[in-house]
């Protein structure tokens, strides 16, 4: 399939994609969270196609994307107040919503379950291009599966060119992992961490727990409240290493697995703070452990820069509020084991 590389930026590169998306065809497209790759989420014929483009396991639902919170109602039956209170503050922005679905959502995105996920991005050529489509957009990250999210068009281009009909190519994302997952269908959960954390959610008066399968592998048997969270995810071929630790523990531990490798390709990804205790080593910094929302940034663009390297070594944060979505990012892409 010849695919369509378009600028976000040039005149009718929407209009294109919006009329791809309306005729059943696949569109990556940039979001502030990672890039997406949608089709129209009305058309269950289409959203097939996703999951043959990425090889997506057809259990694992899809969001909807939507353009306004009046588009979201639609979706979605018996919505708790809650809901009204998060999009409220949350929409737009990287925020997934999930009530129980309407009977015009295709089962082909929920993947047969009764309840359905809404998000309304804020990346301002995401919104133009839901608004142009006028139906909300199904999509996933535009990785093929069981790679890293695509942070950057050139991240799309390597995984989806000559498998879908177009890319959009918009700015680098800034956020640089998913959008936060919660779910009001019994009471408030959060699915999957993101940018908003759990103590901006309590902040609007919402009791929210964290689901046990953001830390932790999924126990034999065990069902997933959220069927992503079953597979291995965020892996580039490198063997990546977290080390926690605190402060010079940390710094000492991570220099000495990295001069214990001599002879391999070696990669320390670095905070702002730690990175001076490294010395001469070779380390990229990918943001502050003051600010862990930075270090969510340049994650998985780091794990993608650095694929083909033996060892990416990285600096665990403390699980809690903030650093909770870039420790679930790192924590499936060390396997769980945290040195
Ligand atoms: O930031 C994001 O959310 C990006 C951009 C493109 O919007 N999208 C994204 O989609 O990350 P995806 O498909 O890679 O991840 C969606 C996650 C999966 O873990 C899926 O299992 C979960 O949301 N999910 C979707 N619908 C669900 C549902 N009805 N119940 C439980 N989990 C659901
Ligand atoms: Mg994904």
């Amino acid at each position: 399939m010849n695919t369509l590389i378009l600028n976000a930026k040039d005149r009718y590169s929407i209009e294109t994609c919006a009329e791809i998306i309306r005729s059943g065809g696949l569109c990556a497209f940039p979001t502030e969270t990672v890039y997406g790759l949608g089709a129209n989420g009305l058309d269950g014929k289409a959203v097939s196609k996703i999951f043959a483009a990425k090889g997506r396991p057809q259990d694992n639902p899809l969001i909807l994307h939507v353009s306004s919170f009046s588009q979201a109602l639609t979706l979605w039956r018996d919505v708790p107040e809650a809901a009204y209170r998060l999009a409220e503050v949350f929409f737009p922005g990287p925020l997934t919503v999930i009530c129980k679905k309407s009977d015009i959502v295709p089962t082909e995105v929920t993947a047969g379950l009764d309840t359905v996920a809404v998000r309304m991005p804020s990346d301002k050529y995401a919104q133009m291009l839901i608004s142009a489509c006028g139906v909300p957009v199904a999509a996933p990250s535009a990785n093929l599966s069981g790679r890293p999210s695509p942070t950057k068009a050139e991240h799309v281009i390597a995984d989806m060119d000559g498998r879908i009909d177009a890319i959009l190519c918009g700015d680098d994302c800034r956020y640089g992992v998913e959008s936060t997952v919660i779910s009001l269908v019994d009471e408030p959960v959060i699915l999957r961490p993101g940018a908003v954390t759990p103590s901006m959610i309590a902040a609007c008066g919402i009791e929210v727990q964290v689901a046990g399968s953001v830390l932790s592998p999924l126990k034999k048997g065990e069902t997933a409240a959220s069927p992503g969270m079953k597979y291995k995810h965020y892996s580039p071929d490198a063997k990546v290493v977290a080390v926690q630790g605190v402060a010079m523990d940390l710094t000492q531990k991570v220099c000495d697995i990295y001069d214990r490798s001599e002879g391999k390709k070696r990669i320390i990804l670095a905070s702002a703070e730690n990175a001076p205790y490294y010395g001469d080593r070779c380390c990229e910094v990918i943001g502050k452990r003051s600010e862990p929302v930075t270090m969510c940034e340049k994650l998985f663009s780091s794990f993608r820069k650095y694929n083909d390297y033996d060892l990416i070594i990285c600096e665990a944060l403390s699980p809690d509020d903030e650093g909770l979505a870039y420790m679930n990012r790192l924590l499936r892409a060390c396997g769980f084991h945290i040195e």
